[in-house]
């Protein structure tokens, strides 16, 4: 029997339409044989739809036509089974399905919301969990979380917007601890939107400005001189990791803009934080201009490859998790930039040449998934108590006592 697979994308997050082609790209990367792809978009105002339509890029340049003719669902356990239920008057239960694959970038279904409500309705999921989610989407949590674990990153700060608007100097007074030139990032939106450099007081104040507009939580940090930027991709979960080949990103400007990584043109020194609309031609995170492998020394991409897991298992990832790195070609030293926990075009390209194809890939990931759910099912998660009974015999005042002690 096919397994029946729910493929979740799209949101309300400013990358929705990467997620798009991301998740078409790999629906039609998936077994067939094996699995039962059934395509699950969420529109930017959280409505959910599914329908074959939608495993075609072409039907999202016109959302009324999906709103005319896919079909209005909620995901939801009914019956001991998850299902997923029309939203008509007659109630028609669509489908039911027995995994989810979320293929979504961004605030909202890659920070572990749509992970949450996942595992509240108990369906087994691919990719990370609600806490590796939380933290890969959080610059400053993932900063916190690499420092205390002695992983080496530039060195940071971060802090409120409403901190900058109570006391301006006393927060640029901490950054200025961190030597010129500095960037200054939102700490949650990816992409590069909201993102500025300052090599002075006035570029900082204009690009916390900036930055301020975006996020309330926001990143700075030294600028790493000589730049070299490599990415590497871990497969696997706590217990076991491989890592895929590195490429190198080759950027013409200072840093990746929007429009650089998704609307396919290194050449284009896109406006930050541009609103694009990267569908017709993008090839999403896979058109970025690129050298794949990158150009190492054994030594060095042993490096990149022993650093990647440890920050994988740091976060107690699951799934393809693509680690980002920046590299001091001079100096030879190595920073962990961030973590993509669901990574534009799950980073397929990277193991392609490994001799892992996109389908196998995919397989791998959902065999994980599996994995992952049997575990978290097999530990105790609740255990007998007469706290109730106590509590309906003896009312609250009773209960005081015990419930302080939770
Ligand atoms: N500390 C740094 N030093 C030098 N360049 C950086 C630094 N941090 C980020 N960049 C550049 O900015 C780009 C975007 O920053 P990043 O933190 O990866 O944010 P995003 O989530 O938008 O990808 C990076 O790909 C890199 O080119
Ligand atoms: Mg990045």
């Amino acid at each position: 029997m096919r397994i029946k697979l729910g493929v979740v994308f799209g949101g309300e997050s400013v990358e929705h339409e990467v997620s798009i082609i991301s998740a078409v790209q790999a629906m039609n990367k998936i077994d067939q044989e094996k699995y039962d792809v059934i395509p699950i978009y969420i529109t930017k105002e959280g409505e959910w739809y599914t329908g074959n339509m939608l495993m075609d890029v072409e039907v999202y340049q016109d959302l009324d036509l999906i709103k005319k003719y896919a079909n209005n669902v909620v995901l939801y356990k009914k019956d001991g089974a998850f299902v997923l239920q029309n939203k008509g008057l007659f109630k028609k239960i669509v489908t039911d399905l027995d995994v989810i694959f979320p293929i979504t970038h961004g605030t909202n279904v890659e920070d572990g919301i749509l992970q949450g409500y996942l595992q509240t309705i108990g369906i087994p999921y691919v990719g990370p969990n609600v806490y590796a989610a939380v933290v890969a989407q959080d610059k400053a949590y993932m900063r916190d979380i690499f420092k205390a674990n002695d992983l080496p990153i530039p060195t940071y700060t971060w802090f409120y917007d409403a901190d900058y608007k109570n006391n301006p100097d006393e927060v640029i007074e901490k950054i200025e601890k961190i030597k010129y030139p500095v960037i200054v990032k939102p700490a949650t939106t990816g992409s590069s939107v909201g993102i500025g450099v300052a090599k002075n007081k006035d570029e900082l104040i204009k690009a916390i400005e900036e930055a301020i507009n975006y996020d309330s939580k926001i990143v700075v940090e030294e600028v790493i001189k000589n730049l070299m930027e490599v990415n590497i991709s871990v497969l696997g979960n706590y217990e076991s990791q491989e890592t895929s080949v590195i490429e190198e990103v080759l950027s013409k400007s200072a840093f990746l803009t929007y429009d650089e990584k998704y609307v396919g043109s290194g050449k284009v020194k896109g406006k930050l934080g541009a609103k694009v609309t990267p569908l017709k031609g993008s090839k999403g995170m896979a058109s970025a201009d690129r050298k794949i492998p990158a150009d190492l020394t054994d030594k060095m991409t042993k490096e990149v490859e022993e650093l990647a897991i440890k920050v994988f298992k740091v976060l107690g990832n699951s799934g393809n998790a693509r680690i980002d790195m920046l590299i001091d070609k001079k100096a030879k030293k190595v920073y962990v930039n961030e973590i993509n926990s669901i990574p534009g075009s799950l980073a397929f390209y990277l193991w392609d040449p490994k001799g892992k194809d996109y389908t196998e890939l995919l397989d791998d990931m959902i065999s994980i998934a599996i994995k992952d759910y049997k575990r978290r099912e097999s530990k105790t998660h609740s255990f007998n108590t007469n706290i109730l009974q106590g509590f309906a015999r003896n009312g609250l005042k009773g209960m005081k006592g015990k419930l302080q002690n939770k």
